[in-house]
């Protein structure tokens, strides 16, 4: 069987690395990987392919960045005769970024196989980009993987047959059990005792500069009790720049993008976690540390039922007031995080499973 894997932003990458491994270690299985270049920077690519022990991509189609029509446009364009030549018995994609539903709607229309790792999740805003990709690539998927017992019900209701959908577990849950003995290596000395770990890149956050602003003005308030560490994304860089006196203010430190390794070895160590990642509440349910969601919904309700993570939406006062509980000392209960089903790190296992069978 052939199957190849298409990946080509950041938070696929921690998806696509124990999804390779447990597939090959299955007899007759030949595995190809397109980056589609959607990232292309070292630090948001080829960083994690060397830290998440993976072979640089066979194939880069280099589509780079563009509007959400041209960036997806550009990715069917070059991915089509790349299917037509490796004619594969099976595409996976991964999440919910531009390359997934590019790529999934070129095997739709080759009658090629698709299958979705991190299918179901909805945040029912449909005003997020990622909301899109997720309902249309989920529609056009022939397998199913879903992370929790919410995205099959949500698919369930969307009238995917049930057949389709495998509920697997949360294969970014096995990069993070798998690397997390060396995060805990790698965590700098000299680090302070308690700190905030921020990250935003939501267009929602960093598009709009009178919030941007607002925000930086919140961090610099919680810079006051405790170190913030504020690694950029590209995106978020470029609109701090336009941001009249945004060079870092007071008890805030701006970082470059972090690898991974190193990333999720200060998210174990975090007082608390401020962001707009999806990836990131779903790690920080799963280390029990406190997260406060800088959107106004999710597409991963469990983490919200755990108790470890808040939404707090766009309102600055509701941010520091639950940074100051939390600082305070009322943490979520840490033994929460055995009881999601399936985060047991062994979610790419059952994928190579279900696509053994086939
Ligand atoms: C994309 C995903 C988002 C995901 C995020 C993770 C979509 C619609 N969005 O958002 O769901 O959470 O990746 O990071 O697919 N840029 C660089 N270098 C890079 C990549 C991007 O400088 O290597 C800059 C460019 O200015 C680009 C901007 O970042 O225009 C946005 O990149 P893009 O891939 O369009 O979306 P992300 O915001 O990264």
């Amino acid at each position: 069987m052939r199957v190849l894997h298409v990946v080509g932003a950041r938070p696929n990458f921690m998806k696509l690395a124990p999804t390779f491994r447990a597939l090959a270690k299955r007899k007759n299985v030949q595995q190809v990987v397109v980056h589609t270049g959607q990232h292309y920077d070292a630090s948001m690519s080829d960083v994690f392919f060397g830290e998440l022990g993976l072979n640089s991509p066979d194939i880069n189609l280099r589509v780079g960045s563009g509007t959400h029509a041209q960036q997806t446009a550009q990715i069917m364009e070059r991915f089509e005769p790349v299917v037509q030549e490796q004619r594969p018995d099976l595409v996976l994609v991964y999440g919910d970024v531009n390359s997934t539903v590019a790529a999934a709607l070129v095997c739709a229309k080759l009658l090629v196989r698709v299958g979705h790792v991190e299918a179901g999740l909805r945040s029912r805003d449909r005003s997020m980009p990622e909301e899109i990709n997720r309902l249309l690539t989920d529609q056009i998927s022939d397998l199913l993987f879903t992370p929790s017992q919410d995205a099959d019900q949500n698919l369930v209701r969307e009238g995917i047959p049930s057949e389709r959908i495998f509920f697997v577990g949360n294969v970014m849950i096995d990069t993070l059990v798998e690397l997390m003995p060396q995060a805990e290596k790698r965590v700098p000395r000299g680090l302070p005792a308690r700190f905030a770990l921020v990250t935003l890149h939501r267009p929602s956050n960093v598009d709009d500069l009178v919030w941007l602003q607002n925000m930086l003005g919140a961090l610099e308030q919680i810079g006051q009790g405790l170190a913030v560490l504020f690694p950029l994304h590209p995106r978020t860089r470029k609109k701090l720049s336009e941001v009249a006196g945004a060079a870092s203010p007071n008890g805030v430190r701006f970082l470059d993008p972090l690898p991974y390794i190193d990333f999720i070895g200060l998210e174990s160590k975090a007082s608390v976690v401020i962001t707009d990642s999806g990836g990131i509440q779903e790690e920080t349910t799963f280390l029990g540390i406190p997260c406060l969601t800088v959107r106004e919904n999710t597409e991963r309700p469990i983490t919200v039922e755990c108790g470890t993570n808040t939404i707090v939406g766009r309102d600055t006062d509701r941010l520091q007031a639950a940074v100051q509980h939390i600082v305070a000392g009322a943490t979520p209960n840490r033994r929460l995080q055995s009881r999601i089903p399936l985060w047991d790190g062994r979610a790419a296992e059952r994928i190579a499973e279900v696509i053994a069978s086939l």
